[in-house]
């Protein structure tokens, strides 16, 4: 077992989460959201914002990570595409944490041309310092330094997904 200190307290995220919701609630009044979430990560953060959310909501999965660094754009590799069509809907990309950003401006990109009606993201982290392109975030738990963190969702070797709180491995 890693050494792992806390970052965000699952008492800090679970608050976030509810005024994240709130706010969505309130942009959205009147609509429907699509929620796509980016497999694996996002499901953890995925589940408790929805819980909270009082619009009618349907939920799709994407699979796709990018390989490339902060020096090359990269490639978008999709291993689960949506099941079904987005044409009209207004969407929301819900996403664990964004670094660099090349995975979310690609597939935004890639999504745009479905032609929703509205496609916004939305995520648990970000790492500001670290982006190399571009992507306009919508929605926005928490900024955090340049440290790679486990747990909500968020692993190190598929491990950790599961921690209730934010952590940081300390070996
Ligand atoms: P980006 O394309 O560089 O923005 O990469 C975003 C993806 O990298 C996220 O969806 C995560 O899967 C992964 N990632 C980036 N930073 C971390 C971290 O600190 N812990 C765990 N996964 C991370
Ligand atoms: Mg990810």
């Amino acid at each position: 077992m890693d050494n792992i200190s806390v970052l965000i307290s699952e008492e800090d995220i679970n608050k976030r989460i509810k005024e994240l919701a709130d706010e969505i609630n309130r942009d959205y009044e009147g609509k429907e959201i699509r929620i796509i979430g980016i497999l694996k990560g996002s499901v953890y953060f995925m589940t408790e914002l929805t819980k909270h959310i009082t619009v009618p909501v349907t939920f799709d999965y994407i699979d796709v990570s990018s390989y490339g660094n902060q020096m090359s754009a990269g490639k978008l590799v999709v291993k689960k595409k949506l099941d079904e069509e987005i044409k009209g809907l207004d969407c929301i990309i819900i996403e664990d944490i964004i670094d660099t950003g090349n995975t979310l401006s690609m597939l935004k990109n890639e999504l745009s041309k479905m032609k929703p009606a509205s496609l916004e993201i939305c995520t648990l982290l970000d790492k500001p310092s670290r982006r190399a392109v571009l992507v306009d975030v919508k929605y926005k738990g928490f900024e955090i330094e340049d440290k790679f963190v486990v747990g909500c969702g968020m692993d190190y070797a598929q491990k950790y997904r599961n921690l209730t709180y934010v952590g940081v491995i300390e070996n």
